[in-house]
């Protein structure tokens, strides 16, 4: 058992995992930044802690994550702008890297992006900045001398999905039900001698249990 901090627990990914992790008996903290939404974590049995990613510095972060055992960042500004994405999606898990190394937290599980994403499409200014930021935070990450896990869903799907996907170091793109990117976190967090690994992740055939198995070295 764990205690696990979700940043972007009230998020379409947040969620869904929070209770696959209380289902699997960890204890789980999250962040939020709306005041009704602390009641609703409250009830579903997660610890509500306040914040938001916009002001919040590394201090901040640590205040908010002191004492858990394991972070996940699936945080994301949602297309809300440049400045916001460079600083929920870009500067957020670079706070939390050093609000770790300063707490001593090890493990880290970071939401990032498919390289395919929106390939073939018009240029876009605000996606490739997007794009950018998210790679940003994957080398700051992978640079931190941290336990991570670097997670590559395709295109998400408002859906709970079916429990299997198209799991490996490169996969084809394709969609991504968000239940099935928090099932692949929940059971990544459950399987910790995995780590240091960019995982890139659609829907497919593999039940996620026996897809994250395969990734064991
Ligand atoms: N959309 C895609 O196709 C796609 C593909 C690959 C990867 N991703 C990444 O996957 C991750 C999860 O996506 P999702 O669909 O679950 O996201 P989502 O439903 O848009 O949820 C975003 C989460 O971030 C939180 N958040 C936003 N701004 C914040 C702030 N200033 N301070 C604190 N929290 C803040 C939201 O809180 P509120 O409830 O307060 O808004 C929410 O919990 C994101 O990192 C996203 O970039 C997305």
């Amino acid at each position: 058992m764990a205690k696990v901090f979700i940043i972007g627990v009230t998020g379409g990914v947040g969620h869904r995992l929070a209770p696959m992790l209380i289902e699997a008996g960890h204890e789980v903290a999250g962040l939020y930044r709306k005041p009704e939404q602390k009641a609703d974590l409250e009830n579903e049995g997660v610890r509500p802690v306040s914040g938001d990613l916009m002001d919040m510095n590394a201090d901040d972060m640590a205040d908010a994550i002191r004492g858990s055992d394991i972070v996940v960042f699936s945080a994301g500004a949602a297309g809300s702008g440049k400045e916001r994405t460079s600083k929920i999606d870009g500067q957020g898990p670079v706070k939390l890297i050093q609000a770790c190394q300063k707490l001593g937290t090890k493990r880290v599980y970071l939401v990032s992006a498919f390289p395919e994403a929106g390939r073939g499409g018009e240029p876009n200014e605000g996606f490739e900045h997007y794009m950018r930021v998210k790679k940003q935070a994957d080398v700051a990450l992978v640079q931190s001398g941290l336990d991570w896990v670097i997670l590559r869903p395709g295109t998400l799907q408002h859906e709970d999905g079916d429990g299997k996907v198209s799991l490996g170091l490169a996969v084809p793109y394709g969609n991504v039900a968000r239940g099935n990117v928090a099932r692949v976190l929940a059971e990544l967090i459950g399987q910790p001698s995995i780590k240091h690994e960019l995982i890139e992740l659609t829907d497919g055939d593999t039940p996620v249990s026996e897809a994250v198995s395969a990734l064991t070295r």
